[in-house]
């Protein structure tokens, strides 16, 4: 742990795989003095990840790893996150499923955003399948990681409203705005309960 600020803090890890707006409001909050985490690494499944350039600008440890390629290479993940001390796997984005023996070996640190009010939602093109039911409500989760997509006890949850206006689009915006303050905040709670 290093001590910002006169408080300590725990090192955590990103993993993403694209534009990493997330990545981007969780290092911000991790600045802020009520924050208990530095984004120590940032892993990404994806060589042209965004994210990973707004790592390199805040000087973070910042990899592409190619997850598919087999167990020797999750390995290689877990001996970089053993390395640096690192108490939670914080998944922003990352659009790949993580096998179960990795799960299994973070049990309980690893966690992830959701863009719907699971249990409602679960897997991808959530802001479609909610304009489709003609959902009243839509929101963001962010959830524990268990071996069953999307499935792991809920940490923080945040609605917002649709409107007939509203189109995919729209609410991608909407709900993307509160998952950037939820995130950090979900992110706080499960270190202090650590
Ligand atoms: C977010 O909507 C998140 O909920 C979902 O993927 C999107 C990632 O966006 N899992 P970004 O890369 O953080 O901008």
């Amino acid at each position: 742990m290093k001590k910002l600020n006169g408080k300590l803090k725990h090192n955590i890890a990103v993993f993403i795989s694209g534009r990493g707006s997330n990545l981007k409001s969780i290092i911000k909050y991790s600045l802020k003095q009520n924050s208990y985490y530095t984004v120590k690494e940032v892993i990404s499944n994806k060589q042209r990840a965004k994210g990973l350039i707004i790592a390199k600008k805040k000087n973070i440890n910042n990899h592409f790893i190619n997850f598919t390629k087999s167990k020797q290479l999750g390995n290689k993940v877990l001996s970089i996150l053993k390395k640096n001390n690192i108490k939670l796997v914080c998944l922003a984005g990352f659009m790949k499923i993580l096998p179960s023996y990795f799960i299994k070996s973070y049990n309980g640190k690893i966690i992830n955003i959701h863009p719907s009010l699971l249990p409602k939602y679960k897997g991808l093109d959530t802001h479609k399948r909610v304009i489709a039911n003609k959902e009243k409500y839509t929101g963001c989760t962010v959830h524990h990681v268990n071996v069953y997509l999307d499935s792991g006890r809920i940490i923080l949850q945040k609605k917002v409203r649709i409107t007939k206006k509203d189109t995919a689009k729209s609410i991608e915006k909407k709900v993307l705005k509160i998952e950037h303050k939820i995130y950090p905040k979900a992110i706080n709670k499960v270190l202090t309960n650590l």
